[in-house]
């Protein structure tokens, strides 16, 4: 797999910081100095960059900027700049000042501070009040079953914890993670133990993270306090999850952590693994000896069954090709148990363990992402994934001093952190398929890990104003040398191209939460571990601060044969959020598209990059577009593209459908706005709160007009299986245009009203086949 590195880097990437970038070569894509592709691991991956690499970045960015200063500046004077920069960014505290109520994302003001807003990096400092010192076990062959003397080994070795308090107290972002940790540590104390609850297709999954999260939260305070209320307290907890508690927990044999939905077992033994290693010095030798054969007996011996394969109950399906979360969820947890107990365990579980969970994770987890970053389920089962695999990595690069290429193996894994960034719109994620509520204790903040071992500093200051991101995890990924913003320089546009994603995420601010935000897709239908959804085309619309047009999400996991298949005979299809006709697209003939659609598609940006200020001026001129050529998700000649385009200096989108069917055609949006048609059928207006956005069929062909229905299936559609009814889908309206069999083309324009801005202002653009798409023309 890393020979293809080469190979996959002769088609350059554009940057999304532009040319400023300096972690990005034109000719060669991103530049990933830290990254030898063959050797196990080198000295510096771990905290700290090399002092090569920042004197160069330095350089390029003084280059760029026009800022570098004298020639012959000393290093004492570098010094004096780095310290000077984190003090900046240190007066200013907390960039967000608020997070929206609704989507908790963060609300930055609306100011310009070209002091701290600027160009993202990693200052170069060896002052350990504001930045991680070296760790001093270095091991120069490095293996899996060798771990360092110190305790603790996973994540947060000793010379972090003696470094932590310092740094807490220079750095704002530190500092509040750490009294949120200690607000929530409390709020668990006084909760009773995480109550065993079973839910048909999530097995024991939600319990399972609760204990992982409060065991995190209640270590880590632990370690900073010594007061041993919170030692008690988590040992309580483990012990009920042992099922030792009055009343029991869970199956009184070895499928108490509920194997035959793996990750169920794999976060308890994380979180079992978390406790022994973290508190290691803590407990009296019973306790650590019961910990340590409970997590062997209900975690780390169905590891070694799953693994075996041929375990009655076929619980290791997951370990083999299965480039998704559940593969990097369940081998983590096995890793983290195993590195945990290495060297006391005599029943050689820990050993034989990660001689199979790091190189399947190597084969499967790892490759998760594809070559343009988009995780290959969802954008939501990203969390999931990049969780297990930045806990996984991180355990085995502190316990022993190497990640065995589990970041490297796949060379196009540092992108999926942009994939993260674009798929993130004003409002929420752009959630397509199988997309759900937040789960318990996941979070983003696998962000951080990735910002320091692809010395990208931007992911670490997106994640950092996230309200997910005070975690104990963060206390010790998060580098506090990081300055700047992450929108400085960062394209506005970016375009996902490989063919089993193939999406657009286009906006016009990172930074207002009112911006609008256009994200499309095509892509194939398979190769997603069977969470997405027939929907080729499909596209989302935020502006003034809500989403215009949306997805349903995940349906019911629960009903019959849910994930059976990507199959075009599925009975996953039959469900409405997973068909085509819950999917904002075009409907042929009332049917589902094609599972085997192999789209092609342009794309063009003006590249319009955001500058040091949140506020962010879009020029006239700038735009963007996605054209995608969708014939193949359809069945019988039909020709079919679909066209996406921000105009007007990114205040208006068209979308443009060109089709020729002998099928009947349906234009259908799914929205939550309340919707009111005009007279002639040809504008809706659609509201939600105080806001508008209108949608105006420009040239309608002969019999075209607005119609809405309720987002619910056709009686004509083949029955769901019995008593597996679709979830209503409340409050939903869908915005059709029905025609029959035909040559056509649908231009249709959305128009968000914008506060202060005339109707004059709004263009209606000049009609342009897609195949004369230009970044100016329609405009
Ligand atoms: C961490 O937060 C707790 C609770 O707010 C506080 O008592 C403690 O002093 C903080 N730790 C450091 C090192 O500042
Ligand atoms: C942790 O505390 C913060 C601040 O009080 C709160 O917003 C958050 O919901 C808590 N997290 C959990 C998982 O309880
Ligand atoms: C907790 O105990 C450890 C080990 O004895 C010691 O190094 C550390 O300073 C103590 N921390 C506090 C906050 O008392
Ligand atoms: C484990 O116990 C549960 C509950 O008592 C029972 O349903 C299940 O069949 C048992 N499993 C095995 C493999 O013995
Ligand atoms: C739970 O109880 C069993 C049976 O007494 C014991 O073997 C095991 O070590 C205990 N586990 C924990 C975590 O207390
Ligand atoms: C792994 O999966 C592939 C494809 O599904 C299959 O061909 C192969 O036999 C499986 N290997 C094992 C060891 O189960
Ligand atoms: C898409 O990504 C996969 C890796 O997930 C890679 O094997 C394939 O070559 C990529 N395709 C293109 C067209 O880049
Ligand atoms: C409706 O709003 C919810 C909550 O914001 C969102 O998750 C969903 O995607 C929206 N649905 C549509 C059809 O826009
Ligand atoms: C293809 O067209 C034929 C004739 O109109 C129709 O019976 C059939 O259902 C169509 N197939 C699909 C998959 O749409
Ligand atoms: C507009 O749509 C409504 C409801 O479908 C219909 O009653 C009306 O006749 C349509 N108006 C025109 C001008 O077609």
């Amino acid at each position: 797999m890393a020979a293809n590195y080469d190979t996959l880097n002769t088609h350059p990437r554009n940057s999304p910081y532009g040319s400023g970038d300096p972690y990005y070569n034109e000719s060669s894509g991103y530049i990933t100095p830290q990254r030898p592709p063959k050797k196990t691991i080198s000295k510096w991956v771990k905290f700290g960059i090399p002092v090569a690499i920042v004197v160069i970045a330095a350089a390029v960015l003084g280059g760029v900027l026009g800022t570098r200063g004298s020639k012959n500046s000393s290093s004492q004077s570098a010094a004096a700049a780095a310290t000077s920069a984190i003090s900046v960014k240190n007066d200013l505290g907390h960039f967000a000042t608020a997070t929206d109520s609704q989507y908790l994302l963060p609300i930055y003001p609306m100011t310009t501070n070209t002091a701290a807003f600027t160009t993202p990096t990693f200052v170069s400092t060896t002052n350990t009040n504001l930045a991680w010192p070296q760790d001093p076990f270095q091991p120069s062959n490095p293996s899996p079953t060798q771990v360092r003397s110190d305790r603790p080994r996973i994540i947060a070795p000793s010379y972090m914890w003696e470094a932590l308090p310092n740094l807490i107290n220079n750095d704002p972002y530190l500092s509040g993670w750490n009294d949120t940790i200690f607000g929530n540590a409390s709020q668990y104390m006084s909760l009773p133990p995480v109550v065993y609850f079973l839910d048909g297709g999530n097995g024991i999954l939600d319990p399972a993270r609760e204990i992982k999260q409060r065991v995190k939260a209640f270590s880590y305070v632990y370690r900073l306090t010594n007061d041993t209320k919170w030692l008690d307290r988590t040992y309580a907890e483990l012990q009920n999850a042992a099922g030792n508690l009055t009343g029991g927990w869970g199956p009184a044999n070895y499928t108490k952590w509920n194997p035959t939905h793996f990750l169920d077992t794999a976060e308890l033994t994380a979180a079992y693994a978390i406790a022994y290693d973290w508190l290691y010095d803590a407990w009296t030798a019973d306790q650590r000896s019961s910990i340590m054969y409970t997590m062997i007996e209900y975690g780390l011996s169905n590891g070694i069954i799953a693994y075996s394969g041929n375990d009655p109950l076929a619980f290791g399906w997951w370990t083999n090709n299965t480039e998704g979360n559940w593969n990097c969820v369940c081998n983590n947890g096995l890793t983290m148990g195993a590195l945990a107990i290495l060297g006391d365990d005599t029943t050689g579980t820990a050993a034989q363990l990660l001689s199979m969970t790091i190189p399947d994770a190597l084969q499967n987890c790892a490759l998760a992402p594809s070559s343009d970053g988009t995780w290959s389920e969802t954008a939501n089962y990203w969390y999931f994934g990049t969780t297990g695999h930045a806990e996984m990595a991180s355990s085995l690069l502190t316990a022993t001093g190497s990640a065995y290429e589990l970041t490297t193996v796949n060379p196009d894994f540092e992108l999926t952190g942009l994939y993260h960034m674009y798929v993130s719109g004003p409002g929420s994620l752009f959630n397509y398929g199988d997309c759900g509520p937040n789960k318990y204790s996941t979070t983003a903040n696998a962000m951080m890990f990735y910002g320091q071992q692809y010395n990208k500093p931007q992911y670490q200051l997106f994640q950092r104003d996230q309200f997910d991101a005070a975690d104990p995890w963060s206390m010790f990924w998060y580098n506090p040398t990081v300055t700047g913003a992450f929108w400085d320089g960062l394209a506005l546009d970016y375009f996902f191209d490989n063919s089993t994603d193939q999406w657009g995420s286009m906006r016009s601010s990172w930074t207002d939460e009112n911006a609008l935000y256009v994200a499309v897709k095509a892509g194939t239908l398979q190769g997603h571990q069977t969470h997405n959804d027939l929907d080729c085309g499909d596209f989302v619309v935020d502006a003034l601060g809500v989403r215009w047009f949306g997805e349903l999400g995940s349906g019911n996991y629960n009903a019959e044969g849910y994930f059976s298949s990507d199959a075009q005979n599925s009975e996953r299809w039959l469900y409405y959020r997973k068909m085509t006709e819950g999917q904002n697209t075009i409907l042929v003939d009332q049917q589902n598209q094609n599972v085997l659609a192999a789209p092609t598609i342009k794309h063009d940006s003006s590249g319009t990059v955001q500058g040091s200020s949140t506020v962010m001026d879009v020029p006239s001129d700038s735009s963007a577009y996605f054209v995608a050529d969708l014939s193949s998700a359809y069945f019988n000649s039909t020709t079919f593209s679909r066209g996406v385009h921000l105009i007007n200096g990114r205040k208006q989108v068209l979308i443009q459908d060109e089709i020729n069917t002998q099928g009947t055609v349906m234009w259908r949006a799914h929205t939550n706005a309340t919707v009111s048609l005009s007279a002639d059928n040809l504008t809706a207006t659609l509201t939600i709160g105080s806001a508008t956005t209108t949608v105006q069929l420009l040239n309608p062909p002969s019999g075209a007009q607005f119609s809405t229905m309720e987002a619910v299936r056709f009686p004509t559609d083949p029955a769901v299986p019995a008593g597996n009814p679709d979830q209503p889908n409340d409050g939903v309206t869908v915005l059709v245009i029905s025609l029959p069999a035909g040559s056509y083309t649908l231009e249709v324009l959305i128009n968000p009203q914008w506060p202060g801005m005339s109707s004059s202002s709004y263009t209606t653009p000049s009609s342009v086949s897609l195949s004369q798409w230009s970044l100016t023309s329609p405009s």
